[in-house]
């Protein structure tokens, strides 16, 4: 995910209305930025450095940036580590043109093959410098319009963008294409702004042209805003009045982050299975497991380390894989592991699981197990982290910047790694029947649009957390798959409401737990109609006759356990083994609405930082 602004008019500065639009967008990326302008005189330059927007203005403090007209970006790196060669914005070869992007060209590599055997030089790793070169290659090999150049490069594209470009030789013109990435115009007198979401634009104009998938816009001064689609048919867009302060618009209209953030799971992990999950063919394909094989293959113990909501991604991870795989897997906190002389040599694999993939145990926990002769794999969601960077290999989330401090669609998009990795192993094994094997990889798919419709329930969450405000103990219960689903929730809602909680294996809770059962200490029960279903529901009548107030987690349709639980938020039906992904979102609603009836400050709570890089 990144941030794209541009501006084009007469009177106004570009310069500060792009940094300024930048520093809106940054929630969306911030390993680098960059900003492209044409002065007076005709001369494009492109100004770009790693780091934040603030790096990006004190880097431009002696640049020449003046000028009318300019298109601006802050990355979150997909293709090419963070570095200032890779930030946006991309010059072709001539330097007649500049491009920003947000998205990834998924036939990059092809593309630039192809390119490169006719001569072309590429300066980045990028995936975007790809598309302005072929842009620029096409516009001069058959002499046409910078706009007919990008229909037909557009048409060989395939993957998900929204670009703007700039072109040197006409100085009054920004072009702007979309598909799969949100991209904004905003309407002013005379003049254009152009952003990923409309937080760059409305402090100069409340019109604006929201870009649909295929639409291309052309944006020239004195002229009205034109948009065409790829084969050049005219477009009349519906110009919006936009009614929103700034403070909402940051977060996509959501009053926090991490609502935001629980909302964008869907696409998230629609993001995450793109170009892995094939339905049509019933398969999973990770690079890691074919570029490394038989290292994967014959692993004798697989470790994994991790910290926090990692660590229980990694619960569920071990039950996968030994599920499906047939390999023993144990589960370390990394902090113990990194610390205690473990047995670890090169018949293991261990998967480092971190969101930041900067967390300082997880990268110690990597290097001695590296240190050890372990092949080392990584799951993580910041590319171009320190984890990655130390791992033999591995697998992004690629679910785009979580900035809520409390971790939600991370672990759904490890998750959702982890059930691709069992998947493909098992499959590359033959731990697995073909029949459970396609029938998983079906369900998989239909996650997100589960998660879609089950969001449904955030009005009835809402509600009945202010029931349970009053409560200064949880107890979470789940059992087998549902087990670190119970503490993840009982984490989420220690993080954000301060709330004491635990989470347990249900029927541990007969060993020591149900002596805290009273009318004061509401339990969470996840009784989903898996195998263990009866044995939680026995589960639930104890805690009841204790006087308990039970919140169940149960499945749709379920009327048994409605006629006994104080309240119950019903759960798409799915495969016990994908069950994490569904149960795990009503927790994470529960535990954000309980926090915000206590006015905790839920995106940044007390104490904690998003990334954990010191012991
Ligand atoms: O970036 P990581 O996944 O390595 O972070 C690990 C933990 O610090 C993190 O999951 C933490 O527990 C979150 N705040 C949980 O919401």
């Amino acid at each position: 995910m990144c941030g794209i602004v541009g501006y084009l008019g007469k009177n106004r500065d570009a310069y500060p209305i792009l940094i300024k639009g930048l520093k809106r967008l940054e929630y969306r990326g911030y390993d680098s930025a960059g900003v492209a302008l044409i002065n007076e005189d005709g001369d494009l330059s492109v100004y770009k450095t790693k780091g934040k927007v603030a790096d990006l203005e004190e880097f431009c403090t002696d640049k020449d940036i003046t000028g009318h007209i300019g298109i601006a970006h802050t990355r979150w790196a997909t293709h090419g580590e963070p570095s200032s060669v890779n930030a946006h914005p991309h010059y072709s070869q001539s330097k007649n043109l500049a491009i920003i992007h947000n998205g990834i060209i998924e036939n990059y590599a092809e593309i630039k093959h192809n390119l490169m055997e006719k001569g072309i030089e590429f300066q980045s790793e990028t995936d975007t410098e790809v598309l302005v070169q072929l842009i620029d290659y096409i516009q001069t090999k058959k002499n046409l319009s910078l706009l007919m150049a990008v229909q037909v490069a557009l048409h060989q594209v395939i993957g998900a963008y929204a670009i703007a470009l700039l072109d040197k030789r006409h100085p009054d013109t920004i072009i702007a294409a979309r598909k799969q990435s949100p991209l904004v115009v905003g309407i002013g007198d005379g003049e254009f702004f152009l952003g990923s979401d409309a937080s760059p634009i409305i402090e100069y104009t409340d019109k604006v042209v929201y870009l649909d998938d295929g639409n291309i816009a052309v944006m020239k001064l004195g002229e009205e805003l034109k948009v065409v689609n790829i084969l050049n048919e005219k477009l009349s867009p519906e110009v919006q009045t936009v009614d929103i302060n700034l403070g909402q618009i940051e977060k996509g209209g959501y009053p926090h982050f991490m609502l935001k953030e629980i909302f964008e799971q869907p696409a998230c992990l629609t993001n995450c299975m793109r170009g892995r999950i094939n339905v049509e063919h019933d398969r999973v394909t990770l690079s890691a497991l074919i570029d490394h094989r038989s290292k994967l293959l014959n692993a004798k113990r697989i470790i994994i380390v991790a910290c926090g909501t990692s660590w229980h991604a990694g619960l569920i991870g071990k039950q996968m894989i030994e599920t499906f795989c047939r390999i023993p897997v144990e589960v370390e906190y990394a902090s113990e592991f990194r610390y205690r002389n473990p047995v670890v040599g090169e018949s293991d694999v261990v998967i480092a699981i971190s969101q930041s993939g900067e967390t300082a145990d997880t990268l110690a926990a990597v290097e001695l197990a590296k240190s050890r002769g372990a092949f080392i794999y990584g799951i993580c969601n910041a590319i171009g982290s320190s984890i990655p960077r130390a791992t033999d290999t591995g697998t992004y989330i690629h679910v785009g910047p979580e900035i809520g401090v409390a971790s939600t669609k991370a672990f759904t998009g490890q998750v959702t790694v982890l059930t691709m990795f069992a998947l493909a192993l098992a499959d590359a094994k033959g731990t697995v029947s073909h029949d459970e094997y396609v029938k998983t990889v079906k369900e998989l798919a239909q996650i997100p649009a589960m998660i879609k419709d089950l969001l449904k329930v955030n009005d009835q969450i809402a509600d009945m957390a202010r029931t349970f405000t009053y409560a200064r103990n949880f107890l979470y219960l789940g059992r087998g798959f549902s087990y670190p689903v119970a503490l993840e929730g009982a984490l989420k809602l220690k993080e954000i409401s301060y709330i004491h909680a635990e989470g347990y294996p249900a029927a541990e809770m007969k060993h020591g737990p149900i002596a805290l059962i009273d009318s004061d200490m509401p339990v969470v029960a996840i009784a989903t109609h898996n195998g263990m279903y009866e044995k939680v529901r026995s589960n639930i009548q104890e805690i009841k006759a204790r006087q308990g107030r039970v919140i169940a987690i149960v499945t749709k349709g379920d009327t048994t356990i409605s006629k006994i639980a104080d309240a119950v938020i019903e759960l798409p039906d799915t495969m016990d083994c994908l069950e994490p992904l569904v149960a795990t979102i009503p927790l994470q609603l529960l535990a954000y609405h309980i926090a915000v009836c206590k006015g905790k400050d839920v995106d940044q709570p007390r104490n904690l930082a998003k990334s954990v890089t010191v012991e």
